[in-house]
């Protein structure tokens, strides 16, 4: 297949509380296009309040999760339309990341393969992220001649240590699922074959807590590294403050009652239960 309409560049299925998002162009390593950052922004869009979604996991059909940006179409084509076809671009695959940092539900990256480069971007804008050993990641952009845009650069920086982010940066050389663990790319690698499943067992945790107190807690932990401690506290008291009024459910005086008056659990063990009182 050499020419695959816009709408099927992603796929998606919500089963159990969990969409499955996929990149799907695995004919051409996933790399992403100006289509599919299309598909992509309206495939989030559709999913992200809907009820019965409480976990987003973006994942890869086929041997990559993505190979970067599509060098023809999203770097080649666009620049022969001039400054206006590469901002518009950039804008278009820019936006979906974005949106996927700030996403009302949880995001978890499950990487199954090739991530390269521009992949960068999505994968640190997934709230967690775990792989399979046989997974390889690298900024190859140092190997055809450019430097790591598109935020790869600040992904890098942000998860790795300074040394190893250079290192990674300068020789282009990648790394296998277990070291891009160790390096702090990704949370966990498992054998390929584990991979579902594991990742299905960390978003059935997250769907059994309360889904607002997920969202002001996966912001605040990307907001609170940008400002002092003094800053920060007072984010985080008008975070709270902003939760109290959007969860409907009063969920933290139930995991009170449950806790104190109820002893049916302890928070330092497990989760209150958000079906009962
Ligand atoms: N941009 C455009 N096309 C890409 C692509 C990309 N980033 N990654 C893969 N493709 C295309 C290939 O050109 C090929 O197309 P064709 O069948 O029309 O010839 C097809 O996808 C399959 O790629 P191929 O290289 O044959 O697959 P592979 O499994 O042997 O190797 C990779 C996989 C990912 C190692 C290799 O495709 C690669 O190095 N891609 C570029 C990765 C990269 O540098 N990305 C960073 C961009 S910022």
């Amino acid at each position: 297949m050499t020419d695959r309409a816009e709408v099927d560049t992603v796929s998606y299925q919500v089963i159990d509380g969990i969409a499955w998002v996929k990149f799907n162009r695995p004919e051409k390593r996933n790399c992403m296009s100006p289509k599919l950052n299309r598909q992509m922004l309206r495939v989030l869009n559709e999913l992200e309040f809907r009820d019965d979604v409480g976990v987003l996991v973006l994942s890869g059909e086929g041997s990559a999760w993505s190979a970067g940006m599509d060098l023809k179409e999203y770097f080649r084509d666009t620049e022969a339309l001039g400054l206006k076809g590469t901002r518009h671009a950039q804008r278009e695959a820019y936006t979906w990341w974005e949106r996927l940092r700030w996403y009302q539900k949880v995001t978890i990256a499950m990487v199954n393969g090739w991530c390269f480069g521009g992949g960068y971007g999505p994968l640190y804008s997934c709230d967690l992220a775990f792989c399979s050993d046989d997974a390889q990641f690298g900024l190859s952009e140092i190997n055809w001649g450019i430097l790591p845009g598109g935020g790869a650069t600040k992904v890098a920086v942000e998860l790795m240590p300074m040394r190893q982010a250079m290192y990674h940066a300068l020789l282009g050389e990648n790394l296998t699922g277990p070291e891009a663990a160790a390096a702090g790319l990704v949370n966990e690698s498992v054998p390929a074959d584990q991979l579902h499943g594991r990742v299905s067992e960390i978003a059935q945790k997250l769907l059994a807590k309360n889904w607002e107190t997920l969202k002001a807690t996966k912001d605040a932990v990307r907001r609170v590294g940008e400002m002092t401690y003094t800053n920060a506290e007072d984010y985080l008291i008008r975070a709270q403050e902003a939760l109290n009024f959007h969860d409907k459910s009063d969920g933290r005086h139930k995991g009170m009652k449950q806790f104190l008056d109820d002893k049916t659990f302890r928070p330092g063990l497990s989760t209150y239960d958000k079906n009962r009182d």
